[in-house]
């Protein structure tokens, strides 16, 4: 509605009206309440209560249970169908060339418009191809440069806006319509693919702390941080439940508990959008629900692969985050490389984006295609699937090959082989998408509210309570936590001193570390001027004269120590380059060894500083970086203290927070985290997930010990995996 008015008041230039309704809304509306997305998922609530109730009030919720569904529920998002919005829409479509229309279908990636001989962008392909949208992938920045600035990001976005193709509608004033062209980014844990943001830990990390509130905030410093840089659109969040540890995503995922990720995707896009009141627009960011369907669900934890699952399976367990997700307002789902029941790529799988997605659950958002995965499609090359326009597919993203694929799918429509009916239906979709989040009415991304100012990058305090509550306490026999602060420190571990350690992957660059696709991978702790390491954490905690760091311990007397924190575990990968169960997810290495949930086999390093800390009558505390959980027995043995911390971002001095006590000697924060997945009690115990017949994890989901528990761990089976890797 707000959308319907001041688009027809101001069409094409900016109003007062347009710039007072965009400057009121961000503070204007009260933080809505997360709960309403679990409210709204059943199949009893009216639209306009969800709406309304989204702004009752700021309280979150607790974890339900998930809810038990015999059939897809349909869903009422939060934002409503406006029927002027919806004739508007018509009236733009209807004055669409079939040209045009594909080429709204279609996104591309900025390095594509990049001109390498004259150092420019040259965007006069974009507006002649009438491309709706664009994207910049994990390791993608404006001229490529990582280090690029807040106004570097926001040039490339103006210079987009003004780049987008325009549409005449008819009539006896004919008028020209700008439909701006969005931009996508992967912001999945902060703004993460830019220079000097805040990243939080990853979502393994928020399932931990299982606070909706947090997940909410977090969602609205997300959307802050992409509205600062000039996109509009998040790639995020990651709806995936995962169920075999194995997957290279497994970090991406808050849990392997339905319950969890039902309401943490409900608060977090609540943050991320911020819904108007009118319930028909929003003003934060448009959010990603992803990747369609049942992407940590696939066999043996690979990447790209085959999921086995029955419908039953993917409501209750693997769709729960969807539902409350579009509840709250979700206008994006994209599809991704998977296949369900060996019935090739879900992107062509009509019955799940159509039948299911938009017939029965009643999505009337956009549904994108994951990154080149139309070519994985049998019969279908990256530029050219018209089996996945006909499956539901609204917007391609062709990274690189957008300008065939657009004449390609023209060809298809002439030729009979996609109604125009689809290819309409997709164009509207698109458009109400771009209309809902305001796009029509807003000015150039430079002159809108909070762009450009690098200070919405940031927010330690955040981020840093994210790890405090992300932190979860597996061991402390002896209570030798917390520690007091006056103490004598050794740290050791190559996690230590390594904000790219804890960062992991989708930071500043794709794989995120040292698995290198060039130089530009590695991150350095320079990369990171916002960040900090956990080392750094802890000489800020104790004073930097009480603490000794040295990576592997060599050469140093531990005696001289009150206490040895440290700080080992995995280092960066992201996708099929993290997956346990293939050559590609073990760096190319055909040592099937590798092929285990074993730390100390995966990662010998960090078993040796281990042993060569322990047992000299000092306790040890360690703190395993990691994205997935891990056998890990013999470090559990070597440690009095055990600590996951999954990868907790840029705010490593989280850490020491929770490790240590205050100068006083008061505790000043306990632990909060409970695991969000089963940490197993062998090399090759996975799947491994709550609820199974027969479960035997050595710390079940939701064990989580304080301060105040008085609970001795033995010592623990360490009988490595079989040499010849997992079977
Ligand atoms: C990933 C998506 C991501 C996209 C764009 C794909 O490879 O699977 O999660 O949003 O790339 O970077
Ligand atoms: C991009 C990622 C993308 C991947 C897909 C990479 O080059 O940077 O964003 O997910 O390709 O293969």
């Amino acid at each position: 509605m707000r959308a319907f008015i001041t688009r027809w008041l101001v069409l094409g230039a900016s109003s007062l009206l347009a710039t007072l309704a965009a400057c009121a809304a961000p503070d204007a509306a009260p933080p809505p309440d997360p709960e309403v997305a679990s409210q709204t998922s059943a199949d009893t609530a009216d639209p306009a209560d969800a709406a309304d109730a989204a702004f009752r009030g700021d309280a979150c919720s607790d974890i339900a249970p998930a809810p038990h569904f015999r059939d897809w529920p349909r869903i009422h998002s939060a934002i409503r169908s406006d029927a002027r919005d919806e004739a508007w829409i018509r009236s733009v479509v209807a004055a669409m060339t079939l040209e045009q229309k594909v080429g709204q279908m279609t996104q591309g990636e900025i390095a594509s418009l990049w001109d390498p001989t004259t150092a420019s962008y040259q965007l006069a392909d974009l507006t002649r191809i009438g491309l709706g949208s664009v994207l910049n992938g994990g390791g993608s920045w404006p001229e490529s440069n990582k280090h690029a600035a807040v106004g570097d990001w926001m040039a490339l976005a103006d210079a987009i806006w003004d780049a987008s193709p325009t549409v005449t509608l008819p009539g006896r004033h004919p008028t020209q319509v700008k439909i701006p062209t969005f931009w996508g980014i992967d912001a999945v844990h902060g703004n993460n693919n830019v220079f000097g943001a805040t990243l939080f830990p990853h979502n393994i990390g928020i399932g931990a702390t299982r606070d909706t509130c947090l997940a909410r905030e977090m969602g609205a410093a997300t959307s802050r941080a992409v509205r600062t840089t000039g996109q509009d659109w998040a790639f995020g969040p990651v709806l995936a439940v995962v169920r075999d540890d194995r997957w290279g995503r497994s970090y991406e995922s808050w849990s392997e508990d339905p319950a969890v990720v039902r309401a943490l995707a409900g608060a977090m896009t609540t943050g991320e959008m911020a819904l108007d009141r009118d319930g028909t627009s929003f003003h934060g960011i448009i959010t990603t629900a992803k990747h369609f369907i049942a992407d940590g669900g696939s066999t043996d934890g690979i990447d790209q692969g085959n999921v086995l699952a029955s419908e039953a399976e993917l409501m209750n367990i693997h769709a729960q985050g969807y539902f409350t997700a579009l509840a709250a307002g979700a206008q994006t789902v994209m599809v991704g490389y998977f296949s369900l029941n060996d019935q090739g790529k879900d992107a062509g799988n009509q019955h799940l984006i159509t039948d299911i997605l938009k017939d029965k659950i009643g999505f009337d958002g956009m549904v994108v295609s994951d990154y080149n995965a139309i070519g994985q499609i049998t019969g279908c090359t990256n530029d050219h699937c018209p089996q996945a326009i006909n499956a539901g597919i609204d917007l391609f993203m062709v990274p690189f090959d957008w300008r065939t694929f657009v004449p390609n799918t023209v060809a298809d429509v002439r030729a009979g082989l996609i109604p125009m009916s689809r290819i309409d239906d997709a164009v509207t979709r698109i458009l109400r998408v771009k209309l809902r989040a305001g796009l029509f009415e807003e000015p150039r991304p430079s002159a809108r509210p909070g762009a450009s100012n690098p200070d919405n990058l940031v927010d330690h305090a955040l981020a840093r309570r994210a790890v405090r509550e992300s932190l979860v306490l597996l061991k402390n026999n002896d209570s030798v936590l917390p520690l007091r602060s006056d103490r004598k420190i050794l740290v050791v571990g190559k996690s230590a001193d390594s904000i790219q350690n804890q960062t992991g992957g989708w930071s500043l660059s794709w794989q995120g570390g040292p698995w290198t696709f060039g130089p530009n991978d590695v991150n350095l702790n320079s990369d990171f001027p916002n960040g900090e390491s956990i080392l750094a954490g802890i000489r800020d905690k104790v004073g930097a004269d009480r603490v000794t760091f040295s990576v592997d311990a060599a050469g140093i007397d531990v005696r001289q120590f009150d206490a040895v924190i440290a700080v080992i575990g995995e280092t960066p990968y992201s996708e099929t380059f993290g997956d346990v169960a293939t050559a590609l997810g073990n760096r190319g290495s055909d040592d099937a060894s590798l092929r285990t949930l074993e730390l100390g086999h995966r990662m010998p390093e960090d078993r040796a500083v281990l042993q060569a800390v322990s047992g000299h009558g000092v306790p040890v505390i360690t703190v395993l970086v990691s994205g997935r959980a891990l056998f890990a027995n013999a470090e559990i043995n070597l440690s009095n203290a055990f600590v996951a911390a999954w990868l907790p971002g840029t705010e490593g001095g989280g850490v020491a927070d929770v490790l240590f006590r205050n100068r006083n000697g008061s505790i000043g924060n306990d632990f909060q985290g409970r695991l969000p997945v089963s940490w197993p009690r062998a090399a090759c115990q996975t799947p491994l997930n709550a609820g199974d017949p027969g479960y035997d994890p050595q710390f079940a989901l939701g064990y989580g010990l304080t301060y105040r528990s008085r609970v001795r761990v033995g010592t623990l089976d360490a009988t490595p995996g079989p040499a010849a890797g997992c079977p």
